[in-house]
């Protein structure tokens, strides 16, 4: 299997995405960042602590990411999205906490799994951010690659009009990542946004019990879905951003791409976030190109994503 580090915001669709990989045979987390974001950081890590905790996977180590941007500032969260406390309408037992190894964690990480690591990032940029500003864009790009969830390309933002959520929490860092990173792929909310989970999946999904998160899924899904409607009217399902992210490193051939030059804007007001790109048949680029996901073939995302969750652990 895959060794995937995951640098997340738990969060709807990053607790889906954590169980996604629990259950998926074909990937193995061998540990887990958890940065504020979607909530404040000790919520993340306690959220994540406790799917761990219901999986019977506390072995997988925990690690302490940013509790705030680069420049320091507020960032607000979402609870109308993600719930009070990021799983919906469940608040995971105080009893849970976490255990945090310090930030150096990550390295001892890249230095044991070496070629063999796999960064997947479905937060804001800020932790990752930081550990290439600490160990060095050589150490880090010796990896074997980066699969980041941010950005929007000519299409529709989902926190402002023209920026997603991830480069606009943290534009600064969302930056210099798009600057460092060498085999980075970047999934933006064109393909995110893309694929539909529906209610009727998830019924497939615990229509037999076959693993500890049936009813946690469908809970946090449903929360997910009623937000979703209540800003996209008709819509039939919920997009899962962060699973996408993680489905990509085993499945890289549902996706089309493109090579770019990624900027980010660091302007407050409706620039900030705002992930550019130069689509002209000539453009102009002298920095550091990523790969950006453009196209999904959503129908494979869904049937992969209701054989995994189905799966026992
Ligand atoms: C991204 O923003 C977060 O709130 C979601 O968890 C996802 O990572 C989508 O824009
Ligand atoms: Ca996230």
């Amino acid at each position: 299997p895959q060794k995937i580090l995951l640098y997340c915001d738990p969060g709807i669709d990053d607790s889906l995405a954590i169980i996604y990989a629990l259950l998926n045979p074909e990937l193995e987390l061998v540990g887990i960042v958890t940065s504020y974001g979607n909530v404040d950081q000790e919520q993340a890590t306690q959220n994540v602590a406790y799917l761990l905790e219901l999986g019977g996977k506390k072995d997988i180590v925990l690690i302490g990411g940013a509790k705030t941007p680069l420049s320091g500032e507020f960032t607000p969260y979402y609870p109308e999205i993600h719930g009070e406390e990021g799983l919906g309408p469940i608040n995971p037992p105080d009893t849970i906490k976490g255990e945090l190894l310090n930030f150096d964690a990550i390295f001892k990480l890249i230095e044991e799994y070496g070629e063999e690591l796999i960064i997947v990032d479905v937060g804001r940029s800020t932790s990752l951010a930081i550990s290439f500003n600490l160990a060095g864009a050589e150490t880090m790009n010796a990896i074997k690659g980066f699969y980041l969830m941010g950005g929007a390309f000519l299409t529709p933002g989902n926190v402002t009009a023209g920026a997603e959520a991830n480069f606009y929490g943290d534009p600064i860092a969302a930056g210099i990542v798009m600057e460092k990173v060498k085999n980075g792929v970047l999934y933006p909310l064109n393909v995110t946004k893309e694929a539909i989970i529906t209610p009727e999946m998830i019924d497939d999904i615990i229509s037999e019990e076959n693993n500890p998160y049936q009813s946690l899924i469908k809970e946090i899904f449903d929360y997910y879905f009623e937000a979703y409607q209540k800003l996209i009217p008709g819509i039939e399902g919920s997009p899962l951003h962060d699973v996408m992210t993680l489905f990509a490193v085993t499945t890289p051939q549902a996706f089309k791409y493109v090579e770019k030059e990624v900027n980010v804007g660091l302007d407050e007001g409706n620039l900030r976030g705002v992930s550019i790109a130069d689509f002209r048949p000539r453009p102009d680029e002298k920095g550091n190109k990523v790969t950006i996901a453009l196209e999904v073939n959503a129908e494979e995302f869904a049937k992969n994503f209701v054989k995994v969750m189905s799966s026992p652990i």
